[in-house]
């Protein structure tokens, strides 16, 4: 089985590159290995601090994004990263050429019931005229990653990572601490009969959002004329695996519980590179107004709508949000 290295080699990705990656999933190593201890090394559970988006820090939020900022920084190719856990950003080294951006730990709430959750990261070029603490710099539109990905830690630990040439997937070799080419060139199915959505939201959402999923859930006697299925996972990572896996819609959508939050997820480190990693793989993704890509971010924890996954199911959602706007 190829080697993620000889991938990345054939992909034609920079030496430089090659080995920030290298760098940044030795850090994942260590938080698979710490997710697998569990209760063990005691790592589940809450700390008793908030982080600057105001989400009480589980200890696994704070030993993740530890872990990868001692690593990222002491590496010498990261000028700056920026990460859900830091208030602002984090300068490293100001001779660095990249910008990472990460989401150490994603799907908290299931640290403690033993289930799926996993880190997402996006890579930029760092523009040389910055400061190395300067988060000006991040704020590009996705168009400008280089590579993003994720490490999923569930029954086994999964890569999954662009570079710009289509979507792979590694499977960690436990035994020998490889990540092994097992999904070469990810495409999501086109069309679909699955949705992901948190339904307890539904009184929140904009009008275009309840007709669309009142139209999934009326089924073969609805307008669609066929049943859909729903699965939510509370992790990004497990919703999105799924979907590059067999297809299917996911759906942060905007909603109107805080007005100065339109959605949940974070651009940066959520939307972003899963949105570069679908499109890769032939889905798409929108806030229902606009590609996610081409968003100029405005500050680093900035939160969007999300609505991503197989390319003619997201159309028809869209289709809906176009509709309401004429
Ligand atoms: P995080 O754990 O990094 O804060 O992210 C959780 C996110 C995302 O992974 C997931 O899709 C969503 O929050 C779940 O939200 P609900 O708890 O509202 O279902
Ligand atoms: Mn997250
Ligand atoms: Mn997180």
């Amino acid at each position: 089985m190829k080697r993620l290295n000889s991938q990345l080699q054939e992909d034609g990705c920079p030496l430089e590159l090659i080995l920030l990656i290298r760098t940044l999933l030795a850090g994942c190593k260590e938080i698979s290995f710490r997710v697998s201890q569990g209760e063990l090394a005691g790592v589940l559970g809450s700390t008793l601090s908030d982080n600057v988006q105001g989400e009480r820090q589980k200890k696994l939020d704070v030993i993740s994004n530890q872990i990868l900022k001692d690593i990222l920084s002491e590496s010498g190719y990261v000028k700056a990263l920026s990460s859900e856990e830091e208030d602002t950003v984090v300068g490293c080294n100001p001779d660095g050429k990249y910008l990472v951006s990460i989401d150490p730990l994603d799907g908290s709430s299931n640290i403690d019931i033993n289930s799926l959750i996993g880190t997402i990261f996006s890579i930029q070029h760092a523009p040389q005229w910055m400061e190395p603490d300067d988060p000006q710099a991040f704020l590009q539109p996705g168009t400008q990653m280089v590579a993003a990905g994720y490490v999923l830690y569930g029954p086994s630990t999964v890569l999954v990572l662009t570079t710009g040439r289509g979507t792979h997937g590694y499977t960690l070799d436990k035994t020998h601490g490889g990540f092994l080419l097992t999904r070469p060139n990810i495409r999501v199915p086109e069309q679909t009969q699955e949705f992901a959505i948190n339904a307890s939201n539904q009184r929140h959402w904009e009008k275009p959002m309840q007709d669309y999923i009142a139209d999934l859930l009326a089924g073969k006697d609805g307008p669609r004329g066929k049943d859909f299925n729903m699965r939510w996972i509370a992790a990004m990572v497990g919703d999105i695996h799924r979907i590059l896996s067999r297809g299917g819609l996911f759906t942060y959508p905007f909603d109107y519980r805080e007005p100065n939050k339109p959605g949940k997820l974070r651009l940066l480190y959520e939307a972003n590179p899963m949105a570069f990693l679908m499109e890769q793989a032939g889905g798409e993704a929108s806030t229902g107004t606009q590609r996610i890509m081409e968003i100029l971010p405005t500050e680093i924890h900035q939160r969007v709508p999300v609505i991503m996954g197989s390319k003619e199911e997201v159309a028809m959602c869209l289709e809906y949000h176009n509709r309401e706007a004429n």
